[in-house]
């Protein structure tokens, strides 16, 4: 029987929105929980409305979709549901984005958001033996202000959260915008990232790396536009967190073989498999490892590569990534893929 590569190796998971894993089948039972009016009434009907055009017609839905969620229970289920998911597609360990702001706006505390979610991640650890951490995410079609009071009301879980985050919007909402969001988050000890080069232009990236610190890039593709941007990215091994079936919902490429992820690997920069929203996008991540795989072509050693660039583009300590990397190479090498 031929082995299933991508099932067998390790794997972690850098950009996976918590609010984008809501499936059609918790949303409706959470509508009914807490008594929200959805614009749909069946599974079939919220899958046949996920037919994006670009990214704001994605986020529309998906801000619909998070209002069932208000208590700490929703969380904590939302968050479950995820993490037994991620556990079948072999990720060991996965850096999670929450956006604080869906749910403050609505009224919900931010106690019942991070404590409803942190006690999931928790359990991950010891039931299923995954590592987590938490990344806030400022909304970026709201004002630096409102972000600014994000971070504000959320210095009480400063022990919970890892990183800061930019996501939403990206066109006409610059990094610069978030400029002293940034500088005050880092103050404070969050590790910063930001979605840049997804639909906005190379010049975000560059915005994001100079005035924000990124230190990953989420999404990034766009960077191709611009060598300078390339080398840079390079030569600094900037992590790039790419989510090939979210890109092509969004039409950031028409098809999956208009992906340009072969490309950026052969470039040599440091590319992550990632799979954004995949209630929304059609496939967790092994889906967007072996849509990688049939569509552009990417070998056993490219796989491999994919899976190590997660590990090493993660935030967990020298240790950690070691013996992490040490468990992929052991299964890479019983599949007699190449190393290093
Ligand atoms: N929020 C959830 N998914 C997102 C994406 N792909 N880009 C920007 N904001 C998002
Ligand atoms: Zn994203």
């Amino acid at each position: 029987m031929q082995r299933d590569l991508i099932a067998e190796i390790p794997k972690a998971e850098l950009h996976l929105h918590i609010e984008g894993t809501l499936e059609p089948e918790l949303m409706l039972a959470l509508g009914e929980r807490n008594r929200v009016r959805l614009p749909y009434s069946t599974v079939e009907e919220a899958r046949e409305a996920y037919e994006f055009t670009d990214l704001q017609s994605f986020l529309n839905i998906y801000y619909d979709g998070a209002q069932v969620l208000l208590t700490e229970e929703d969380f904590y289920d939302l968050t479950w549901a995820y993490l037994e998911r991620a556990r079948r597609d072999n990720i060991v360990h996965a850096e999670i984005f929450f956006d604080p702001q869906t749910h403050t706006e609505r009224g919900v505390p931010l106690q019942a958001v991070v404590s409803g979610i942190r006690a999931a991640l928790d359990a991950a650890g010891s039931e299923l033996g995954i590592t987590t951490s938490l990344i806030l995410c400022f909304l970026r079609h709201l004002s630096a202000a409102q972000a600014m009071a994000a971070l504000e009301e959320a210095l009480p879980w400063r022990e919970a959260i890892v990183g800061v985050g930019l996501d939403s919007s990206e066109i006409g909402n610059p990094p610069s915008k978030f400029t002293a969001v940034f500088d005050r988050a880092r103050a404070e000890g969050f590790l910063p990232v930001a979605h840049a080069g997804e639909e906005g232009p190379p010049s975000y990236i560059w915005e994001a790396l100079d005035l924000l610190g990124a230190r990953r890039i989420d999404h990034g593709v766009r960077c191709l536009e611009d060598e300078r941007l390339v080398e840079r990215l390079r030569v600094e091994q900037v992590p790039l967190t790419v989510c090939p079936l979210s890109n092509v919902k969004l039409r950031v490429f028409d098809r999956i073989e208009d992906h340009t992820l072969a490309r950026l690997l052969d470039r040599g920069l440091c590319v992550t498999v990632n799979s954004d929203d995949p209630a929304y996008f059609g496939g967790y991540l092994n889906a967007n490892y072996r849509a990688v795989r049939d569509a552009l072509a990417v070998d056993a050693d490219g796989l491999i590569r994919l899976a190590r660039n997660g590990f090493v583009g993660s935030f967990l300590d020298a240790g950690a990534k070691r013996r992490h990397l040490a468990a992929l190479d052991r299964v890479a090498a019983a599949h007699g893929a190449s190393l290093t």
